[in-house]
């Protein structure tokens, strides 16, 4: 008689109910135990697969995972490994995949199709190589743009982010998780780790429960809603309790209120860090049992928890049955991964998956749709057929590494600058010169100066050669040293000799196109001021430069809207736009008050006209749907993409709330001339509020309604709604 674990026609539930019963308490707590292939040696790691029964690995690759696998399925319950990697813009960390816009750069796209497709490509190309999990989506907000790691977020705004980390959390697991192509995706970091003291990594966030709920909880709940397998708990603490040692936030918020039945892996050392770092345990048991009641499930990186935590139950200090509650989480996805059924072994389809042309085109589409266009006075682009020369100068203009942003092979699992790419890649330099031969006009290339090294420059030799051209292209930035874990910045400013390089460029009386390539907003407002044209690319990936350049001669009509805001200078921080009203302090003496460039900003080459909101309803109730429509016009000569937004205030409510919050968009082609109505639900339980007891509550009043093509008050059209 076949055991039940074994049956692929029980349910997940059951076939890890019934493995459960028959395992010994090593065996258990070896499932919470996820082993480091980039610290722990071979032996080491054949050890933990073979005697201590690992659950997990990651950044295990190919080969290894092959044969780390074989001795996981010799063990006497032959329970699989489930290996993880960091593929969070493509499974960048494999030279041969495909390499997407980073989470910021295409979540400028406002385009939850494309994110999903994204989100797809990059399953089928890891679960190719045999891996089956990605720590994946971000859901952290990049509110402080100090911190070093805004480019893996979907920007400011936790709609925005919902709603993205709900389609890439789809694209990853598929109709079915236990499919062939589909993995396990990871909403992390839970929770608020983004809003740590000034903007620096790991930091306690000082923030309430009520905060948590009302800014930090709502992608997390999305996620979940989605379906997402696994979530990672944060390094930081909340107010004081580290989230891998809080009950609250893991074990009453995330599970038993959100009802999160997948698991819940820890940060990078979460509970060695307990001991070392926080200081709220006084050894490695005290931390396990923290841990443990806490509620995580899956312990990365800190490998003495294993014989911490066995300890700890047979004293008794810890029930079995908290243990048995975490590993039964980790087999009940196991189970639904399709692991026991044959998934545990990787496909032999690698070499025609890995950046096939399909998974190209999707990328090239959301690499277009990414680009965001933020000045072009004078209407300089598209350029004209009169430029005969053109001069592409700057230190990013043909850096690959800076382009591709962080968690790729360049940067992970170690430093590897002299990593090859085996894929196509389009620097800004290459786009330029491969599209400006179709216009019969001359490219000249200059570095100008390095991105951080402010002696390492020959500004002089990039101006004589800018003045010989028609047309500047100058590409900054920051680079991968400036970005990422540990490497947070207090000052926003171009670093370098770039400033300099911009001056001396504008000096030469040409066309000045600017481009950044860079992993956040930085405070330029000099280029803002004096550039004739500034394109936003952030990290976009392997077909950035080519999407630029489309652009730039006019191929493509640029989309992409910002999804984060812009400083003047980094001590005008914070600047996201769903801030809480003041009064006083609306503005610093010496700073104008709004950002640079605002949540949902980007031009077109042609333009927009709004008209006609009306609401289906002035007058509704807390469980009605409010149909919001309005008229908008192409009212320029090329057909265009525009992203109508939905923003809401509440005018009277019980605590303090945004001055506004966006509650919908939609991104429609308009023909050139075209009139469309365009209608946005507003499901009025969308206008909830977290009330001073926590409580999630729409109450009755007047909200002001507020529709239009970014989130600046002088272009939002607005109307009034009363909910009774
Ligand atoms: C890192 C990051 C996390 C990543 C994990 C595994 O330190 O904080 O985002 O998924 O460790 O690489």
């Amino acid at each position: 008689m076949m055991p039940v674990y074994k049956d692929s026609s029980c349910s997940p539930e059951q076939r890890a109910d019934d493995l459960l019963a028959r395992m010994t308490l090593e065996e258990k707590i070896g499932q919470m135990i996820q082993i480091s292939c980039s610290v722990a040696s071979e032996s080491e790691a054949e050890e933990w697969a073979a005697h201590r029964f690992a659950g997990s690995f990651l950044y295990a690759f190919g080969d290894t995972a092959k044969h780390l696998q074989e001795l996981a399925l010799s063990t006497r319950l032959g329970i699989p490994i489930l290996f993880g990697i960091d593929a969070i813009h493509g499974h960048a960390l494999n030279t041969g995949a495909t390499v997407f816009p980073s989470q910021l750069s295409m979540s400028c796209s406002w385009n939850p199709e494309l994110v999903q497709k994204a989100g797809r490509v990059t399953a089928k190309e890891v679960a190719s190589e045999g891996l089956h999990w990605t720590f994946s989506p971000v859901l952290c907000l990049g509110r402080d743009l100090r911190w070093g790691r805004i480019n893996e977020t979907f920007g400011e705004d936790q709609y925005l982010a919902g709603i993205l980390g709900a389609a890439i959390i789809k694209g990853y697991q598929g109709e079915h998780l236990a499919d062939p192509d589909s993995i396990l995706a990871c909403a992390k970091h839970y929770i608020a780790y983004g809003e740590s003291l000034g903007g620096r990594d790991s930091y306690d966030t000082s923030a309430s429960m009520r905060k948590v709920r009302e800014v930090f909880l709502p992608p997390f709940a999305e996620a979940v809603k989605a379906g997402c397998a696994t979530m990672m708990a944060s390094y930081q603490s909340v107010d004081g309790t580290p989230v891998s040692a809080s009950e609250k936030l893991l074990k009453d918020l995330l599970k038993d209120e959100l009802g999160f039945k997948g698991f819940v892996v820890t940060d990078w050392e979460n509970v060695r860090n307990l001991v070392v770092r926080q200081g709220v345990a006084a050894d490695m048991k005290e931390a396990a049992a923290k841990a443990l009641n806490a509620g995580n499930d899956m312990i990365m990186n800190t490998p003495e928890f294993y014989y911490a935590a066995i300890e700890l139950v047979k004293a008794g200090v810890v029930k079995e049955s908290i243990i048995d509650q975490a590993v039964r989480r980790i087999l009940f996805i196991k189970f639904a991964l399709g692991l026991f059924d044959g998934k545990c072994r990787p496909q032999n389809n690698k070499h025609n998956t890995l950046a096939c042309s399909e998974h190209l085109d999707i990328n090239m589409k959301l690499t277009r749709e990414s680009i965001v266009l933020l000045e072009n006075r004078n209407n300089i682009l598209p350029l004209k057929s009169n430029i005969k020369k053109i001069a592409v100068i700057g230190p990013n203009a043909d850096d690959i590494q800076a382009q591709f942003g962080d968690w790729t092979y360049f940067s992970h699992p170690d430093l590897n600058p002299s990593a090859v790419p085996k894929i196509e890649t389009w620097t800004v330099l290459r786009g330029i010169k491969e599209l400006s031969s179709k216009y019969k006009a001359e490219v000249v290339y200059h570095k100008g100066c390095d991105i951080m090294d402010p002696e390492d420059q020959d500004i002089e030799g990039a101006a004589r050669l800018a003045s010989s051209a028609d047309a500047v292209i100058a590409v900054i930035g920051d680079c991968l040293a400036q970005n990422g874990e540990y490497k947070d910045r207090a000052d926003l400013d171009l670093s370098g000799s770039q400033q300099k390089l911009l001056e001396a460029l504008k000096a030469c009386g040409k066309p000045l196109i600017v481009v950044l390539v860079n992993g956040k907003p930085l405070s330029i407002p000099w280029a803002a001021k004096y550039s004739d044209a500034l394109i936003e690319a952030f990290n976009s990936g392997m077909f950035g430069g080519k999407a630029v350049a489309e652009i730039i001669f006019g191929e493509t009509n640029p989309s992409g809207r910002l999804s984060i805001s812009f400083p003047y200078h980094s001590g005008q921080l914070p600047v996201y736009y769903n801030q809480l009203p003041g009064w006083h302090g609306a503005k610093y003496m010496d700073m104008p008050s709004e950002p640079l460039y605002s949540f949902g900003y980007g031009l077109s080459y042609t333009s927009f006209e709004y008209s006609n909101l009306k609401l289906s309803k002035n007058i509704c109730n807390t469980d009605d749907t409010v149909a919001v429509n309005t008229d908008v016009r192409n009212t320029g000569s090329i057909d265009g993409m525009e992203t109508v937004q939905l923003y809401v205030r509440d005018l009277a409510s019980s605590v303090v709330t945004p001055v506004k919050q966006l509650k919908g968009f939609k991104k429609v082609e308009i023909k050139a001339g075209e009139t469309v109505t365009i209608e946005i639900p507003l499901d009025i339980r969308e206008l909830f509020i977290v009330n001073e007891a926590e409580e999630y509550v729409v109450e009755p009043g007047e909200f002001e309604i507020m529709v239009g093509p970014d989130s600046r008050d002088s272009v939002l059209h607005k109307t009034r709604l009363v909910v009774e």
